[in-house]
């Protein structure tokens, strides 16, 4: 079990709630590398307890400075099969005009290797008038939710996480840019991970699901049970009072706790631009309730890392 959290330690921030379960905007912050220590506590605090927070108006913010600020959570860890940006260490574009543009899915990065990020930083860049908010889902809530018969049930239970998966019916709307993107880059490595479908938070002890999108099938089961399995857990995920929803600004922050959330970027706005730019921060590996912990059971490269370099 963590040491107790000291969740007063956010107490010196402006911090307003945006739902009871999920999401809070904090006001009177300039995010920068150069931050004390306290507020970096304080955040941290508010993040662990509200499992996404907000800040407006960041448009100082530079690349450079948004790796510096992010780097005082933990360690840069660049996507395993996307490119950085160009002139950048560990910032992972997402351009719509571009074929990983769009995150139209419910998913929590990255759930396909074993430590997956602990958490994701987004800034705004290019945001369209109108559409293109994210979705955020508060999976401890959901867990909690559950009822008794299937939280045991989601305590037992483990699935495969892989990043190849059935695109085709996922994503029936693809463009020919986005399969291609998807073919060639982001599956240009193939990781299958088994995580427990509870986890425990390694800072706040609270168990935690873990599903998405990337969810193949449920250690033990066909693929038309693990399809009843997830459709019936994942709907906790999906109701409406654990989620909040964000109307994007240019120069936006956002920080979501990747161990207690899954995300979902609407995909309504068209051939308008969107750009954000995205660094996450290294994760360790999930522990099930019974102790056991999430392995990669294969990892197959299918083209040279980066190969559209
Ligand atoms: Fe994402």
């Amino acid at each position: 079990m963590p040491d107790q959290i000291d969740f007063n330690a956010a107490a010196s921030l402006d911090i307003a709630e945006l739902t009871p379960r999920i999401g809070a905007e904090i006001r009177d912050v300039r995010l920068s590398g150069d931050l004390p220590e306290h507020s970096i506590v304080a955040i941290n605090a508010a993040l662990l307890r509200h499992k996404v927070v907000f800040f407006r108006a960041q448009t100082h913010l530079t690349d450079e400075e948004q790796e510096r600020f992010s780097l005082r959570f933990g360690s840069l860890i660049p996507h395993p099969t996307q490119k950085p940006r160009e002139g950048s260490n560990a910032i992972l574009e997402l351009d719509s005009r571009g074929g990983g543009g769009r995150a139209d899915t419910w998913h929590t990065d990255v759930t396909f290797v074993d430590a997956y990020p602990k958490i994701s930083i987004l800034r705004g860049v290019t945001i369209p008038p109108v559409g293109g908010d994210t979705v955020w889902s508060n999976t401890a809530a959901a867990y909690s939710d559950l009822p008794p018969a299937l939280k045991s049930l989601a305590e037992q239970l483990w699935a495969v996480h892989s990043n190849l998966y059935d695109y085709a019916t996922v994503r029936p709307k693809a463009t020919e840019a986005e399969r291609q993107h998807y073919e060639e880059v982001f599956t240009s490595t193939v990781y299958e991970t088994e995580h427990p479908v509870v986890h425990v938070h390694p800072e706040t002890g609270e168990p935690s699901l873990i599903l998405g999108n990337f969810v193949r099938s449920f250690v033990g089961h066909s693929n038309r049970e693990s399809r009843v399995l997830f459709d019936l857990l994942q709907a906790y995920v999906l109701r409406l009072e654990n989620t909040v929803r964000w109307r994007w600004r240019q120069g936006d922050v956002v920080i979501w706790d990747n161990r207690a959330t899954q995300h979902y970027a609407l995909n309504d706005y068209g051939e308008q631009t969107r750009i954000v730019r995205r660094t996450t921060l290294d994760g360790i590996v999930p522990v099930s309730i019974d102790g056991l912990r999430s392995t990669t059971r294969s990892k197959i490269v299918r083209k040279p890392a980066f190969a559209a370099a």
